[in-house]
């Protein structure tokens, strides 16, 4: 894989499960990181994130990407999805709240995906074009209130549902973040009416203890629903 960036510096520095600075659950998530063989698989292989283990888990179990799609990477910092997609030869039009370093075949906007501004933006970039897959991995920050964070990431995921909507090209995909529990099941039922197949799939590169899975839209139809 072309043009990897090392993890941030920062990051780097003190990662030790014993540095005493570090508050007792950050050094939980230091010690986790250090015994995760995605961690350190990431690492050899020169990707951005352990997720990227997660998009390439989906796309071997459900073929999402073939060369020269478009791909629209929502929530995409610090880059892993959007990395693989662009090493199977897809234009990728990335973004997030957070900055990400430049990436060989991925276009980049900064913002909040749930301000309208920021969508305009990013259907200005895309340009007309249809896309081929929009996938989120958007992760709003927790407030430790599971309700509320429930909610706002199910509110994240509607909104990509609707972007998808109004991106996708007929036979277009949609891959989507989602937690277990709650609210997950009320996006089901229009995503069943707008895409042939819908499927719930936790890949093995997701930890066991997360509620996480993504849900995966395939075979796009367009048209009110
Ligand atoms: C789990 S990370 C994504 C990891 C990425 N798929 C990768 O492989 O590197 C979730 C991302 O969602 C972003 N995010 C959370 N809320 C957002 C929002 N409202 N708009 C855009 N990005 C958001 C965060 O900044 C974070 O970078």
């Amino acid at each position: 894989m072309s043009k990897i960036s090392s993890p941030p510096r920062g990051r780097q520095q003190k990662q030790s499960a014993t540095n005493k600075k570090l508050s007792k659950s950050s050094r939980a998530w230091v010690q986790r990181q250090l015994n995760d063989p995605y961690v350190a698989e990431a690492q050899k292989l020169g990707y951005r994130s352990r997720a990227a283990f997660k998009i390439i888990q989906l796309d071997e179990k459900c073929g999402l990407f073939r060369p020269g799609m478009t791909v629209v990477d929502l929530g995409a910092a610090p880059g892993g999805w959007s990395q693989i997609a662009a090493a199977k030869k897809c234009k990728v039009i990335a973004m997030d709240l957070l900055e990400i370093q430049p990436l060989s075949g991925v276009e980049f906007i900064q913002g909040d995906f749930s301000e309208e501004e920021v969508q305009k933006k990013l259907l200005e970039m895309i340009g007309g074009r249809k896309v081929d897959l929009v996938m989120s991995d958007i992760a709003p920050n927790t407030t430790g209130h599971h309700d509320t964070d429930h909610m706002r990431i199910m509110a994240l995921a509607e909104e990509g549902f609707y972007f998808a909507q109004e991106v996708l090209a007929e036979g277009g995909a949609f891959v989507c973040k989602l937690f277990q529990g709650g609210a997950s099941g009320d996006l089901l039922q229009p995503l069943k009416q707008s895409f042939a197949k819908v499927r719930h799939i936790k890949p093995p590169a997701s930890r066991k203890d997360s509620s996480e899975l993504y849900l995966v839209a395939t075979g796009f139809r367009s048209g009110p629903i």
